[in-house]
Formats: C-alpha cells, structure tokens, sequence
C-alpha cells in the first residue's frame, strides 16, 4: 500500500476522472461480480449476459435481466457513504470531476452525484434492437414485450451493455482520461476491458497525472497506478475525499 501523499497538492480546479466497479454498491447490498459469493459465483455469465446468448434465448438473458433489475429497485437498496462522497465531490471541487461507472445501479445518482456517465448501461432504461429508441422503463421484459414506438415484437432488451458489445460513452472517457490530472480507480477488479485499460490511457496519454487505485484488495491492475488505498469504500472514499477537498492547492 502506498499511501504517500496521494490527494495532496492537486492543483485546485484540476480535471479528476473517477471509475467505479461492483465494489463502491457492494456495502449497499448489490453483490460484486467475481468475489467468492459474486454473481459470476451463481450463474454463468455467457448463459445470461451476452449478445450471442440474446439472439439464441431471449427468455432466459430477460428473465435474469427482470430479476436483477427488480432486486436494484428493492428498498433496502440505498445509496452508501462511497456513493455520498462521490456526489459531494462533484458538487465541491472547482474543476471537472468526470465520473464513469461500470456499475448499471443508480446508486450514485441516489447518493447526489449529478453526471454520472454509465458505460456498461444503466437500469430503467429499455431499448429496441428494431428502431433503437431508448426509454425510460422499470417494466419487465419478455418475449412477447411490443414496442411503444416501432411495434416490433420481442426486439426489446434492458439498457445495458452486455458482453460481446460495445461500451457507451467511450469518446468522452477517452478524451477525460486524456486531460486529466488526476485518475481515481474505485470498487473494480481491473478484470474487464475497457475499463481495465483505463489507467494504461492515463500512463501513456497523460503521464503527469496522478493515479490512485482505492479498492478492497489490489486490483489486477494495481502496481501500474502511483498510488494505492484498501480497505471498504465506505471508510476509505470519504476519507480519500475530505483529503482531497481540504488538501488541494
Ligand atoms: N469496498 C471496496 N472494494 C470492494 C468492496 C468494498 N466493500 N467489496 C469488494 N470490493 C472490490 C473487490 O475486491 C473487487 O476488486 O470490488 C471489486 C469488484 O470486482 P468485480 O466483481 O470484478 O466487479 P467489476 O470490477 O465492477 O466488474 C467489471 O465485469 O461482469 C462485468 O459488466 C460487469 O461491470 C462489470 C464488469
């Protein structure tokens, strides 16, 4: 762990670029991907959540889509102290704080955070594969599920991105990573790409920046970042935060 001087002497109304993984919701109830008791622990991911999976079985990738989404809404599901720091930082520091979350909760929406760009999706979202048209939506899909727009039968899917596609949101991360002076890696395993390469877009594009990875335990990714902090979310992004806003300079 390397903890040096890692929030200290940002200048003040510098560009931070934060990413956050499973981990951030993980003390609010929302399983992470691949710990022990993860979701990839109880079902395999290519039976649920991939394109391919989509256009060979549409009911079961819906049915495990309806069920996640209706566990999101439950109410025991609230935003934590991780997610209240991120929306205070948004609202405090003087310059640009660019969040990207891998998350497809609304966890830092609910904890204050007011642009929160989802790059893997986000729930309450529905979109048809015939017309494209994306709405708002909690209502379960199925096989049978018709369009508001174009009619279609059957061609609507959950928001979000599953593997085998493409990420949203990719041209403005890029471009953040690419002005940033800091770089916040918070709750992710570093497992998946592209998320998993951010940090090498940093080191390679922005080699004055910062780089902080806060997480649990190290990351696959943790030696390439300048600096590391673990422990849970809960104690260690706030603190990391009120570092950060009391620190800069
Ligand atoms: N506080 C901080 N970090 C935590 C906590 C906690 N309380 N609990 C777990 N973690 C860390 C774990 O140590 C792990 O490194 O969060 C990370 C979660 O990793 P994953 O389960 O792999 O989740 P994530 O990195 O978000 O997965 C990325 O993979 O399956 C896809 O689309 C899915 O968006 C997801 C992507």
């Amino acid at each position: 762990m390397r903890t040096g001087d890692e929030a200290n002497g940002l200048r003040r109304g510098g560009t931070i670029v934060v990413l956050t993984g499973a981990g951030i919701s993980k003390e609010s109830g929302i399983d992470t991907f691949r710990d022990a008791d993860g979701l990839w622990s109880k079902v395999n991911v290519e039976d649920v959540a991939t394109i391919e999976r989509w256009h060979r079985d549409k009911k079961t990738v819906l049915d495990f889509s309806n069920e996640r989404r209706a566990a999101f809404r439950s109410a025991n599901i609230v935003p934590n102290a991780a997610h209240h720091a991120l929306g205070r930082l948004q609202r405090e520091w003087p310059g640009e704080v660019a969040l990207v979350t891998q998350n497809i909760d609304l966890l830092h929406e609910a904890g204050g955070a007011s642009r929160v760009m989802h790059m893997h999706g986000r729930g309450g979202l529905v979109r048809c594969m015939a017309c494209g048209t994306v709405r708002e939506s909690d209502a379960d899909l199925f096989t049978h599920s018709r369009c508001a727009d174009c009619g279609a039968i059957g061609e609507l899917r959950p928001h979000i991105v599953w593997f085998g596609e493409m990420p949203l949101y990719m041209d403005e991360i890029t471009a953040a990573l690419e002005r940033c002076d800091l770089f916040v890696s918070i709750g992710t395993s570093g497992t998946v790409y592209p998320a998993a390469g951010f940090i090498q877009i940093v080191r390679r594009r922005r080699p004055s920046a910062r780089t902080i990875e806060l997480n649990l335990e190290p990351s696959d990714g943790h030696s390439l970042f300048g600096e590391t902090i673990y422990g849970p979310a809960t104690e260690i992004v706030p603190a990391f935060v009120e570092r950060l806003l009391s620190t800069a300079a």
